[in-house]
C-alpha cells in the first residue's frame, strides 16, 4: 500500500470544546502522520468555496455558517492509504450512524457538527490541501 496523503479538518464543535489534541490523538493513533497544520477561522468565502460540491443541497447555508462559527484546524495527513484511513477512523457522516471507537462516535455533536472532515479521494485530497497550503507549509 502506498505512503499518501489526505486533508482534515478539525471542526468548530471540535474546536470550541477543546478537542484538538484529542482528536489529533485518534488520527495520529490511526497510523497518519501530521505533516501540516495551522488553526485558522475561515471567511464565507473560503467555506463557500470549500464547499461549492455542495452548493445545491438543502443543508448548505447551514453548513456554512457552522464551519465560519468558530476556528477549524486544517491539517495535511500522512499515512499508508490515507484517505481510506482517515474515513476509516472518521466514522459515518451522521454520528448516530458511525462506529464505535471513531472520531464522530465519540466526539460528534450531529450530522452538522460532526467534528471533523477528511477528504474522499486522493484526487480531491490534492485540491483540497492546495486549497488550503502552500507546498512550503507541509514538511515529511
Ligand atoms: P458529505 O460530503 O456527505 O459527508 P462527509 O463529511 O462524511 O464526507 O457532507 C459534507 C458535510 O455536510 C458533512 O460532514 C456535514 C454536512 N451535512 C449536513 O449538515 N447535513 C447532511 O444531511 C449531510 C449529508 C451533510
Amino acid at each position: 500500500m502506498a505512503v499518501t496523503r489526505t486533508f482534515s479538518i478539525i471542526k468548530p464543535d471540535a474546536t470550541r470544546r477543546n478537542l484538538t489534541g484529542a482528536v489529533t490523538a485518534m488520527l495520529e493513533g490511526a497510523g497518519l502522520r501530521v505533516v501540516a497544520s495551522k488553526r485558522i477561522q475561515m471567511t464565507r468565502a473560503m467555506a463557500e468555496g470549500f464547499y461549492a460540491v455542495h452548493r445545491e443541497r438543502p443543508f448548505f447555508n447551514d453548513l456554512v455558517a457552522f464551519m465560519i462559527s468558530g476556528p477549524v484546524v486544517v491539517q495535511v495527513l500522512e499515512g499508508e492509504d490515507a484517505v481510506a484511513r482517515n474515513r476509516a477512523i472518521m466514522g459515518a457522516t451522521n454520528p448516530a450512524n458511525a462506529d464505535e471507537g471513531t472520531i464522530r462516535k465519540v466526539h460528534a455533536e450531529s450530522i452538522e457538527a460532526n467534528s471533523v472532515h477528511g477528504s474522499d479521494s486522493d484526487e480531491n485530497a490534492a485540491i483540497e490541501i492546495a486549497y488550503f497550503f502552500a507546498q512550503t507549509e507541509i514538511t515529511g
